[in-house]
C-alpha cells in the first residue's frame, strides 16, 4: 500500500489536482488550531486531503462530497485499506444540488473548499449555514497560478473566464460585512473566513 505522500505524487503524475504540500500542512495547523473536531469538504478528489486531515489531527472526522464517479471509487478504496472510514463520510454527490439532510457530522468546526473554481461562492453560500458560530472556513487557489494579479494578459478565453470568476469570490468576500478574511500566500493562495463578532 502507497504512503499517502507516495499517494499524493501518484495522483500528481496522473493530473489529478490534490493540495501542494505547503497547503494541506497550513490547513492542518489550523484545524490543530481551533481543535477541530469536525470538517467539511468540498472536493474530495481521490480523498487524499480527507486523509492527511484524519492523519494528523486528534479525533476529527471529516465529511467530503466528490462528484467524479471514478475519483469517488478510487477515495472510497484509499479511505477503506487505511481503515479510516470511521474517520471519513464521502458522498458521491454533486456538492451544488447535494441534500444537506444527508450532512451526517454538521455543525462543522471548518469549512473547507476545493472544488469547481467558478462556483466557490455557491458552495460558500450553501454550506455556510452549517459551519459552527465560532467555526472557520478555507478557501484555497485563490490566486490561481498567479493569474488573478494579471487577467488582462491571459491569452486563453475559458481560463480568462475562470480567472475572472475567482477575482469575483475574492472581491466579494473580502467585502462582506458578515466576515472577517485573512488572506495567506501559502500555496496557491489561501483565505481563512470567520464570521465577524456580533455587536
Ligand atoms: C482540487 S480537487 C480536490 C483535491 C482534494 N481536496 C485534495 O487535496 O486531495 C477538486 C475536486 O472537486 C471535484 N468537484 C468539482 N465540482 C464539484 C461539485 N460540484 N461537487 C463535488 N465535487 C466537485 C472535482 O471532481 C475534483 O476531484
Amino acid at each position: 500500500m502507497m504512503t499517502l505522500e507516495e499517494l499524493e505524487k501518484d495522483a500528481l503524475n496522473r493530473h489529478i489536482p490534490v493540495m501542494q504540500k505547503e497547503g494541506i500542512l497550513f490547513l492542518i495547523e489550523q484545524l490543530k488550531t481551533i481543535q477541530a473536531s469536525s470538517c467539511l469538504e468540498i472536493g474530495s478528489a481521490i480523498g487524499y486531503s480527507a486523509m492527511m486531515m484524519v492523519t494528523h489531527v486528534g479525533d476529527l472526522m471529516v465529511e467530503t462530497i466528490e462528484l467524479d464517479e471514478q475519483r469517488y471509487q478510487e477515495a472510497v478504496q484509499h479511505i477503506q485499506e487505511r481503515q479510516l472510514d470511521q474517520r471519513i463520510v464521502i458522498h458521491h454527490d454533486n456538492a451544488l444540488t447535494f441534500d444537506c439532510q444527508k450532512l451526517q457530522c454538521a455543525p462543522y468546526d471548518c469549512l473547507f473548499i476545493d472544488a469547481a473554481k467558478a462556483q466557490y461562492q455557491k458552495f460558500f453560500e450553501k454550506y455556510v449555514p452549517f459551519v459552527k458560530e465560532k467555526g472557520i472556513i478555507i478557501v484555497d487557489n485563490l490566486d490561481f497560478h498567479g493569474m488573478i494579479f494579471d487577467i488582462d494578459h491571459i491569452q486563453n478565453r475559458n481560463t480568462k473566464q475562470l480567472v475572472k470568476k475567482i477575482k469575483r469570490f475574492k472581491d466579494w468576500i473580502f467585502q462582506n460585512a458578515d466576515y472577517d478574511v485573512h488572506y495567506y500566500a501559502v500555496g496557491d493562495g489561501i483565505c481563512v473566513i470567520t464570521r465577524k463578532d456580533k455587536q
